[in-house]
This record gives structure tokens, sequence and C-alpha cells, in this order.
């Protein structure tokens, strides 16, 4: 089957900067207490439902994967780019790493017990959001938690900005929040955080869980 060639150009833009993006990042959490706390808050509500592994969906090099799996959690990683899988792999000999696109999961359903999708929504094209969402929705567990990332913005609108690699898109906690809801998800907490030296946008988290089945 062809790619779509929004997918093919997010892929070859990751491939091409792979190596870069792994000296920049891999050590970034050191840097990051709110989200470490997240983290941690996302690995015990994960263990208390005991209901799968968690995929790392997006997982570039694999340094918040491997963070998570640290905590507790089982974590494995997925990614549209080869050379990230490749990285990520080599840096986490131990770890699970798989290449894929959260747009069509090579999951079954109900095998996850929790979802980390950190800044890898944000250059899925706006109209394939919802895919992608009731994707999540298949592969997790009832009881399953997601953490998303994400860039904020005001408008209710997603607002597309000049990323370093691909294009990509801020979106309101509001807005994102009504789209999960719409796919099924219940919202458990976010957080807004305002931008570091270096960053240019407020950073948002949101953390939605699958209801158990009625
Ligand atoms: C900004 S990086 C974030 C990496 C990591 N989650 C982090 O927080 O540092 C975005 C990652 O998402 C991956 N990605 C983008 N679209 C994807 C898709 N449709 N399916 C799987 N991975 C995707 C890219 O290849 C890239 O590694």
């Amino acid at each position: 089957m062809t790619e779509p060639s929004a997918l093919h150009d997010t892929r070859v833009a990751y491939d091409a900067v792979a190596s870069r993006y792994a000296e920049l990042f891999s050590n970034v959490l050191e840097t990051l207490p709110m989200e470490r706390a997240l983290l941690a808050a996302f690995a015990e509500l994960v263990q208390a439902q005991d209901a799968g592994p968690v995929a790392d969906i997006g997982c570039g090099p694999g340094h918040v994967t491997a963070h998570l799996h640290a905590l507790g959690p089982t974590t494995f990683g997925i990614d549209l780019s080869s050379a990230m899988v490749a990285l990520a792999r080599r840096a986490h000999p131990d770890l699970r790493f798989d290449e894929g696109s959260m747009t069509a999961l090579d999951l079954a359903d109900g095998v996850l017990g929790g979802i980390l999708a950190l800044y890898s929504i944000i250059h899925t094209q706006p109209q394939q959001l919802p895919v992608v969402f009731t994707e999540f929705q298949r592969v997790l567990a009832p009881g399953g938690h997601l953490l998303l990332g994400f860039f904020a913005g005001d408008d209710p609108l997603p607002q597309e900005f000049d990323h370093k690699v691909s294009l990509a898109y801020r979106w309101s906690p509001d807005s994102l929040a009504e789209l999960l809801r719409q796919a099924g998800f219940v919202e458990v907490a976010r957080l807004l955080r305002e931008p570091h030296e270096g960053e240019r946008f407020q950073q948002a988290h949101l953390l939605v869980r699958k209801p158990q089945e009625p």
C-alpha cells in the first residue's frame, strides 16, 4: 500500500535528523521535573490497573521509553522513522522498538495498559487525528491510560507552525480534550506549563483514560 504523502514527508524528515535529535534530547528529562512527575504518576496508574504493557508511540530515540520502563511498567517503543528506531535499539538494547505508524498500529485490540504519545501527534494533519485517537482506543485495554504531550495554542482551531523538522500543529488543550472525549476517552488530568528558555510555546499534557466496560 502506498504511504500517504504527509506520513512519508514526516518519516523522511525524522530519518534525516535522527542522530542530531538524539544528541539534543536524549537527556532532556533531567531538566524537566514536571514532566518526570507526570510520568511517575502515569507509571503508577498503569501499574495499578495491570492491564498490559505501555507503548511509547512516536518514541524517537527511546529516552522516555527507557525512563518509563525503569519506573516499573513494561514499555516498548514504536516510531515511524527507521533511523529513530535504529538509534533507540542501539541506546537501549534490552528494550523492544518497532517501526510503525500511529494511524494504523500493528497491535491487537485491547492489548495495551497504556500509551505515551509525547510530541508525536504534532505532525498529524488535524483531520487525521480522530483516526489516531480511535486507533488508540482500539489498542488500549479498558481502564488503560493515554498520556499526550503537545505544544499549546490559544486558538480553538489547530495552528500550523514552522517546526524545525516538519510541518506541525499547536492545539488548545480544550480542543484536543474535546477530540479525545469524542473518541471515547475520559479526562483524568492536564498540565500546562510556561516555555523554558529556548522553547517557543507553552507545553501541555493531557492524561485520559479509556472507560472500563459497563
Ligand atoms: C518531536 S519527536 C518526539 C519524540 C519523543 N516522543 C520525545 O518526546 O522526544 C516526534 C516523533 O514522532 C514520530 N512520528 C511522527 N508521526 C508518527 C506516526 N504517524 N507514527 C509513529 N511515529 C510518528 C517521529 O518519527 C518522531 O520520532
